[in-house]
């Protein structure tokens, strides 16, 4: 299966903590593999592994990474969400069986984030969030199939549509 990573870039520690934790864990839930931020945050670091501690799956998070360095090496397609992008429909069409790196930006994103892109994709063309925007474009890429996918975690949730039904495996 291929490989989804996120970059998360414009992250400010002080500002963001709950913005950038949900992007990751938004990530994490919709089929990626790894987060990348590009300030370094430890507490943020700690959080999501906490999570991936007690709900399982093979997912990691690296903060402190420098982005062009990130979009450069990666070895597959770089994809960077903005309103201004082409339509995603057609872009997950052309990104059938590809491994990619998804952009999400915090506020203004440098133009060369644009240019060092493979792809600029909006997920329509009105303005709204980051977490929203990946939200979408994942679950449009996978096709839904990461959602109720088996993690192997200690807490294992058993949907439930009258209540909280949550089992301790440890
Ligand atoms: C709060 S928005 C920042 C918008 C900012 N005014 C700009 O022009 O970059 C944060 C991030 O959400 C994502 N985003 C927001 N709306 C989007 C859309 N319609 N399609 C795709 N991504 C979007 C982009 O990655 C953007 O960098």
């Amino acid at each position: 299966m291929p490989e989804i990573q996120v970059l998360r870039i414009g992250h400010r520690p002080d500002r963001d903590k709950r913005v950038t934790t949900h992007t990751a864990l938004a990530a994490r839930a919709l089929g990626a593999r790894r987060v990348l931020v590009d300030s370094r945050d430890p507490k943020l670091e700690e959080n999501v592994r906490g999570v991936v501690e007690r709900f399982g799956g093979d997912f990691s998070i690296e903060t402190g990474v420098q982005w062009r360095k990130a979009m450069r090496e990666f070895e597959g397609k770089v994809v960077h969400l903005t309103m201004y992008g082409m339509r995603v429909d057609e872009a997950v069409d052309a990104l059938r069986g590809e491994d990619v790196l998804v952009v999400v930006g915090a506020e203004k994103v440098p133009p060369e984030v644009y240019q060092a892109a493979d792809l600029n994709v909006s997920v329509g063309n009105q303005p709204h969030s980051e977490i929203a925007a990946l939200a979408i474009f994942l679950d449009r890429l996978t096709g839904g199939e990461a959602l109720y996918s088996e993690r192997g975690g200690r807490m294992k949730v058993v949907p439930d549509g009258r209540g909280k039904n949550v089992v301790d495996l440890s």
